[in-house]
């Protein structure tokens, strides 16, 4: 046997040993998931349809029970789902249920056998597991209202696993094969090199040693670190393993964007320095859900925030240049204010912001308006926030991210400043559809305007299309599809979904007390006993959050349900927003007016249903009226995302409290275990209502439980993440195009 077949046949043996012992690790291994998948699978099939299951059941309909079976089972993960009585006895039963698993033999898996057994079935709440050559039962018992009337079987077809298994182990069989052969190939390629001393010029062609006049091997490295930098990159970004958390963010920003500053422009300023009556300066933080966002991420990566200098006391809580280190008592970024006069106020903010852009972009029954006056104020503020971000840039590759309607003009103004910068843009709130988008005279100047920035992030993808379209009909721009991008003279803009989030965990909540704590306080300041029942609505006074909607909602349920009166009480937080404008004047007082009617019609005594607190509150008291809350109701009537939603589920870690939320949010998107309404539907919103208040601590657990698990995965560390990692990746690619044409101008 020659000397390399000595070495080879042993290696080739060795490693097949290896693949077969690893194909059986991994099979073991994805068994295990595959398991977990289908017990996950059915416990939400379980969640979803629990209430109308009981409801039936109770009324004994169990045809409709058998038919939401029916429906169940064509997941293709379920084969059958049935269900039995304590006694025994089939209740509904989908198609396919093996005819062998009757209810005696599902009682006896599940551990109890005897309908009498009070005690064994009362302390059965966990699923139970079973496992049967390809089939795999979960049993749920049925609970309500702190009784067991019987349980649900899923059964799971588990032969997709089996196949899965067989594919895996083919896969790494086949793998090890061609990296045993590669190993030994390899091997004895460097025995012989290293025989005849090639291998020192080798090293020498990897470090890039010029080889008779050759430039070696130097550049292919480069381009490889840079190419697994960018795997790496790519990887972070589709979420990367463990939580996103401040620090990682952070490292990501020193990783992948060495260290680059991030200059935000975002109206409205995270800190607000106002005079007080008796003349002290108070910090305030606004009602803004941008806001919300965003802070927790400068505070993580540091850099500057260019925005509105709105404060009574901000002038001279700043420097000459308008500069301020904040938070207060924790500086780690700074705030550039940009100072606006009353004129250009009232025409960019109020009038071209605000009566335009946000009633065009919302569907809210509110009619735009567009004033010359006020487009030429709006063009003018722009470049002033324009100017301030490019003065605040201490490289000429700065990262710049605009935020919302009130900047559609910055992209464009600071890509002119600095050609060679990463213009992120942000549009916070909804993109109409085209043909609506089509009735705004300034249409054009607002999607060039927004056609600056390198990547241009929505909410959602529909909105994303919604701005495609928009681009496609208006504007000489060819879209590229497959990328999700505009090119527009010459450059491109890639066009994003990245739905914003909160932070996680959230700090207003390590601030306030315990939630007992909390509902004893609230329900003390509102002169109610601890067994009262309290819902909660918390939004700016703004005509799209569909404010009156939900008070109309509350009437109807205590006109459905009587019993509720004296017992529901539902406090509304209102902070005063935009009030110059008169649609927002007319608004309170239509409010106002409501939750008035309602009182006198249902209130009796000192109880009042409607508690309208029209006021900003500082969040560690808005965070206490969540904790204190039974229910939250975000009834928006369109909403690119609204962080209540969230707010509402982080600030609950007893896993208490029931979301309530309009189908019209994004939020709904992603929040599936709220209960999600049309907030015009009045019959629906106040059933909905009804159900909060009705539904078991068992219930509201598992679905608060579910919400919060998905905010803690998904959260704004992550949102933030996956806009900075595009972006990393855009730079890095520029780079490579900038310098390969360098290399052939040389040429
Ligand atoms: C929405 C907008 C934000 C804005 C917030 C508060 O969430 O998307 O940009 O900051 O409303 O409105 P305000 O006019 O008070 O800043």
């Amino acid at each position: 046997m020659s000397r390399a077949a000595r070495f080879v046949l042993p290696l080739v043996v060795v490693l097949g040993l290896m693949a077969w012992i690893a194909s059986l690790v991994a099979n073991s291994v994805t068994r295990r998931w595959f398991e977990k998948d289908v017990q996950v699978r059915a416990h939400g099939a379980f969640a979803v349809s629990r209430q109308a299951v009981i409801h039936h059941w109770r009324s004994g309909r169990r045809q409709a029970v058998g038919r939401i079976f029916e429906g169940m089972a064509h997941d293709r993960l379920f084969l059958a789902v049935a269900a039995c009585s304590r006694d025994g006895t089939p209740v509904a039963r989908s198609p396919r249920t093996p005819a062998q698993l009757t209810c005696r033999k599902l009682a006896t898996m599940a551990g109890v056998p005897r309908p009498a057994d009070e005690a064994a079935w009362r302390a059965w709440t966990r699923a139970v597991a079973v496992h049967e050559g390809n089939v795999d039962l979960t049993i749920l018992p049925l609970r309500d209202r702190g009784q067991t009337l019987g349980m649900v079987a899923f059964v799971h077809d588990m032969s997709f696993a089996a196949e899965r298994e067989a594919a895996t182990e083919s896969f790494y069989l086949a793998a090890f094969a061609i990296l045993a052969l590669a190993a030994a190939g390899f091997t004895v390629l460097v025995g012989t090199l290293s025989e005849r001393r090639w291998i020192t010029q080798v090293r020498g062609l990897l470090r890039g040693d010029p080889v008779d006049g050759a430039a070696g091997f130097g550049p292919i490295v480069r381009d490889f670190r840079e190419l697994v930098a960018r795997v790496q990159a790519e990887a972070e970004s589709a979420g990367g393993a463990g939580a996103w958390t401040p620090e990682r963010l952070r490292q990501l920003v020193g990783r992948h964007l060495s260290g680059e500053k991030i200059i935000i422009v975002a109206n409205r300023e995270p800190y607000i320095h106002e005079r007080g009556a008796g003349g002290e300066i108070e910090v305030l933080h606004p009602a803004s859900g941008l806001v919300t966002a965003l802070e927790p991420i400068m505070r993580a990566c540091s850099g500057v925030w260019v925005g509105h200098g709105s404060g009574s006391a901000d002038r001279e809580t700043a420097d000459s240049q308008g500069r301020v280190a904040v938070p207060p008592g924790e500086e780690s970024y700074a705030i550039r204010r940009v100072w606006l006069g009353p004129d250009e106020e009232r025409g960019y903010y109020e009038g071209f912001a605000n009566e335009g852009l946000w009633p065009l972009c919302h569907i809210a029954h509110t009619r735009p308006i567009f004033r010359g006056e006020d487009w030429m104020h709006y063009q003018r503020v722009n470049r002033k926030f324009a100017a301030a971000a490019c003065a605040e840039a201490t490289s000429d590759e700065p990262i710049v991210f605009v935020q919302d309607y009130h900047f559609a003009l910055v992209p464009r103004l600071v890509r002119a400043r600095e050609p060679r910068a990463t213009v992120l843009a942000f549009w916070h709130i909804p993109w109409p559809n085209s043909e609506h988008f089509g009735i705004c005279p300034l249409r054009y100047e607002i999607m060039e305007g927004l056609l600056g920035s390198s990547i241009l992030g929505f909410q959602t993808q529909l909105h994303c299309n919604n701005f495609l379209d928009a681009v496609d009909r208006y504007m000489e721009a060819r879209i590229d599809r497959e990328r999700q991008a505009v090119v527009y003279q010459g450059r491109v803009t890639l066009v994003r979904p990245y739905p914003i989030s909160v932070e996680w965990p959230i700090r207003w909540v390590q601030a306030v007390p315990s939630v007992d704590e909390c509902r004893r306080e609230v329900l003390g300041e509102l002169g109610l006993p601890p067994d009262a029942i309290l819902g909660l609505g918390v939004d700016r006074l703004d005509y799209t959050k569909g404010i009156e909607e939900r008070l109309r909602a509350v009437e109807r349920l205590l006109e459905r349900f009587p019993a509720l009166r004296g017992r529901f009480t539902f406090v509304q937080i209102a902070a005063p927003s935009r009030t110059p404008i008169e649609r927002y004047r007319e608004l309170r007082r239509q409010v106002e007016a409501l939750a008035a009617s309602i009182n006198a019609r249902f209130g009796s005594g000192s109880w009042h249903p409607v508690v309208l607190r029209c006021e900003h509150h500082e969040p560690p008291r808005v965070f206490r009226h969540y904790r204190a809350a039974d229910l939250c109701y975000v009834s928006s009537l369109h909403d690119g995302m609204n962080l209540v939603a969230k707010e509402f589920v982080a600030a609950r870690d007893d896993e208490r409290g029931v979301l309530i939320l309009s189908h019209f949010t994004g939020a709904a998107r992603e929040l599936t275990e709220a209960l999600v309404v049309n907030p015009y539907d009045l019959e629906q919103a106040s059933a909905a209502l009804a159900a909060a208040i009705a539904m078991p601590a068992d219930e509201q657990a598992e679905r608060m439980r579910s919400m919060r698990a998905f905010l803690a995965d998904f959260n704004v560390y992550r949102w933030a993440g996956r806009i900075l990692v595009d972006a990393a990746r855009l730079r890095q690619r520029y780079r490579f195009s900038s310098s390969a044409l360098e290399r052939a101008s040389v040429r």
